[in-house]
């Protein structure tokens, strides 16, 4: 079914720009301008007060609150989730001017401008408003969050009278009292308030939430030159109201001081307190939050920047892409994770799925080290809590939860939460992929191996014989969601059989490179060699349902013998399905959610051959109705391998502009974030024909039609190396001058400072 671009944005090369305003795009643009440094995000909403649709929404990674429903009590149904909670509306402002309070769903207001600038994260919005008394304001309402100093934010509010003298009382305050839009309901409870008025003004409050006790203060530091201040202290909020004397042409600002700073775990307590006890001292201003911020971004587009010359469209999504993948993770708070919406919204409750290791890790890897080793670290933390799952699983080991936010599993749909081993799976092949590309010792015998070693032993208990002695998975859901209950789901059973050998690889390599290290590992969890043995012995008679006359891989048994659906053939009314098909009818049939077999041929692309790739796509892809943000990407992906370039660019169409042209109509819940990092390997792996599951890296760089040249970045080891394609030769050099084999073309190539430069082969 054809996605249908909803443009609203103004092009521009290093900027997402609203001109005018449409509060039919409010909630859109809301997340669209959300900001985020990992640690808090804070959507793009209006501070002043907005009594239009809106999500106030403001957000800490990690913090998080509770439910219990009551499921029933069959053993191993999830009857407990964890969702991510609004918490504090650290910009809360309110502007009066005569008795007229702002509020841009019923004011008058002139030259609205809104612009989010991907060199320096700052987002702006300025605007005219004219009051019913017959004033004229201009406001500019600027906001930063640090990207280095990750508890810190700012927000700054310039006034110019445009018609005379004019009072503005202006309220600044700390909010705890927005609802979770979602449950309805407020979720925090208040103390410490705090309000003091020296030279400056200080505001501060601590939210708890109501289940899960983890805490949120949060401070201010106003500085601004105003008169009769008042303070505004109610159960939930703390503010300071103040009288601003505008003169004509004469602009005033008013500038507030942010830090927010989480309490998560127990064992956090003592540093929380101590950073709460100093909130109120001034440790940094406006212009050195700014400067730090264009430092960060400076750095980041000089190693992560991708270049596209004759398409602009794709130009700003792509920018806008990375941008959002460095405000969601980069490496600055160890042990958490990223959700499938990162901090711009609360649809799929801030949960991260098996989209980190599988379509986020990439990114990481040849971005920033830091974040890759992280976000892995997370899946370490959470490793009794994927043993305890396992338990309740009837299985031994770990199996790691298909929806998390603490590492306890949050899936409710008994479907998925029981039956998905690709979260467990994506876990080792996270690992795998981290130690192919760092060859980090420490880490592989720090937490690699034992998290691996669980997760076989899950594989192993989870798994069974046939009668015909072959070895596989039951009762299993693959990637493709469509299907359920199935056996010998193919990619299952393949992951399974990759995760087995390479944890046996890792067990000699570990043992014969540091022998105390093995024992420390391999004594702690009282792993026994006989469990290797059966390993072994698993992975030898892996069922992995192949054809060889038709070269195809049969997504699960029996799945070639379903009804055949022709999808382009469904009326285009009945989308989504999942509102107009019963959950049944979805499922009888060989209609494809997203990538099964095709996904593995992705991950484990050197394995297969052109021929296997070729018979397989051209089977799987026109049965895939790309029901999942994540799909289209990879079958782009696979169509540039494949020579198919228009099928590869249609497939690309959307994915750098899923949320900027809010192609699935649901922006306003929050961005697509990772589908967003798919987008990025679109364009390396697809168009860049980036592979690195084999020996080394390779290349074979296509271009699309309408392009005229593009140029990216590949952070390799310590290494940046910057490809350049166009349609008559392709480009490809290190930065350091660090020497480099890879392969261009099927050719080995020594990358060196100098140019390497070869002819262009479609
Ligand atoms: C997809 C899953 C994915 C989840 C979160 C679902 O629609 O089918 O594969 O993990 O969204 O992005």
């Amino acid at each position: 079914m054809a996605k249908v671009a909803d443009k609203y944005f103004e092009i521009d090369q290093w900027k997402i720009i609203e001109n005018g305003y449409n509060p039919a795009y409010g909630e859109v643009a809301e997340s669209v301008f959300s900001l985020g440094n990992e640690y808090m995000g804070i959507r793009g909403f209006f501070e002043e007060g907005y009594s239009g649709k809106k999500l106030i929404g403001s957000y800490f990674n990690g913090i998080y609150e509770q439910t219990k429903p009551d499921y029933g009590h069959y053993k191993g149904i999830v009857d407990f989730t964890e969702y991510m909670v609004n918490s504090v509306n650290w910009l809360y402002t309110r502007m009066e001017v005569d008795g007229e309070q702002l509020d841009l769903a019923v004011s008058e207001v002139e030259d609205f401008r809104r612009v989010l600038d991907l060199k320096t994260g700052v987002l702006t919005r300025s605007f005219v408003w004219n009051t019913k008394s017959g004033k004229k304001i201009r406001l500019l309402f600027e906001r930063l969050l640090s990207m280095t100093k990750v508890t810190c934010a700012a927000q700054k509010i310039t006034m110019e009278s445009l018609s005379g003298a004019v009072t503005v009382q202006l309220t600044s305050g700390l909010d705890f009292s927005e609802k979770h839009q979602m449950t309805d309901e407020n979720l925090w409870k208040c103390s410490r308030e705090n309000v003091s008025f020296g030279e400056v003004i200080t505001l501060g409050i601590e939210g708890t939430t109501l289940q899960t006790k983890k805490k949120v203060y949060s401070s201010a530091i106003i500085e601004a030159d105003c008169s009769n201040v008042k303070e505004i202290v109610q159960e939930q909020s703390v503010a300071a109201q103040m009288d601003f004397e505008l003169k004509e042409k004469t602009p005033v600002t008013v500038v507030k001081l942010v830090k927010n700073i989480t309490l998560k775990d127990e064992e956090e307590q003592a540093t929380y307190e101590e950073q709460v006890a100093v909130a109120d001292q001034k440790t940094f201003d406006y212009d050195s939050l700014l400067s730090e911020s264009v430092e960060f971004w400076n750095d980041v587009w000089k190693h992560s920047d991708i270049v596209i010359e004759g398409d602009d469209e794709n130009q700003q999504g792509i920018r806008f892409c990375i941008f959002q993948m460095f405000q969601t993770y980069h490496g600055a708070v160890k042990g958490t994770n990223i959700g499938a919406k990162g901090l711009t919204g609360e649809a799929y409750n801030g949960n991260a799925f098996w989209d980190t290791e599988t379509y986020c890790l990439p990114f990481f890897l040849f971005n920033n080290k830091e974040a890759a080793k992280n976000l892995l670290y997370f899946r370490y933390k959470t490793l009794d809590e994927a043993r305890e799952r396992a338990k309740m699983l009837d299985c031994k080991g770990a199996f790691y939860p298909i929806a998390t936010i603490s590492g306890k599993e949050c899936c409710n749909l008994w479907q998925h939460a029981s039956l998905q081993l690709q979260a467990s799976t994506a876990v080792a092949y996270g690992i795998w992929f981290y130690e192919k590309i760092y060859q980090d010792r420490d880490f592989m015998k720090n937490y690699g191996l034992e998290m691996l070693i669980e997760i076989c032993r899950m594989l192993a208990t989870r798994g069974d014989f046939s009668a015909e002695g072959k070895y596989g998975y039951y009762c299993v859901m693959g990637p493709d969601e469509f299907q359920m209950m199935v056996n010998n789901n193919c990619y299952t059973n393949y992951m399974a059989k990759f995760t087995f050998d390479y944890t046996l690889k890792k067990l000699g390599d570990v043992e014969r490179d540091d022998e105390a290290a093995y024992k420390k590992v391999t004594d702690a969890i009282h792993f026994e060699e006989k469990e290797a043995v059966a390993w072994a012995e698993m992975s030898e008679k892996m069922d992995i349902p192949y054809h060889e006359d038709t070269k195809l891989f049969e997504q699960h048994e029996g799945f070639f013998k379903l009804p055949h659906v022709e999808v382009d053939e469904i009326p285009v009314e009945d989308f989504p399905l999942y509102h107009h098909w019963t959950y049944d009818r979805i499922y009888r049939n060989d209609m494809i959610k997203q990538p099964d077999v095709l996904m593995l041929m992705l991950l484990f692309n050197s394995k297969f051959t052109r021929e296997q790739l070729e018979a397989n796509y051209d089977y799987y892809e026109h049965r895939c109705i790309h029901e999942s943000s994540l799909s289209p990407s990879v079958h782009s992906i696979l169509a540039s391998q494949l020579g198919k370039h228009k099928e590869a660019y249609d497939f690309f169409g959307f994915a750098t502009r899923m949320d900027l042209d809010n192609y699935n109509r649901n922006t306003r819940e929050g961005l697509h974030t990772t589908s967003i990092a798919a987008a990025w390997m679109n364009i390396i792996y697809g168009f860049g024909g980036l592979r690195s599951d084999g020996e080394g890296l390779s290349l074979n760089p296509s271009i699309p039609e309408n392009w005229k040249s593009y140029t990216f970045k590949i952070n390799y080891q310590d290494e940046t190396i910057d490809v350049t394609v166009t349609k008559e030769k392709v480009e490809i050099k290190t930065e350091k001058g660090i020497p480099v084999s890879i392969n261009v073309y099927g050719k080995p190539v020594e990358l060196t400072k100098d140019t390497f430069t070869c002819p262009y082969q479609a």
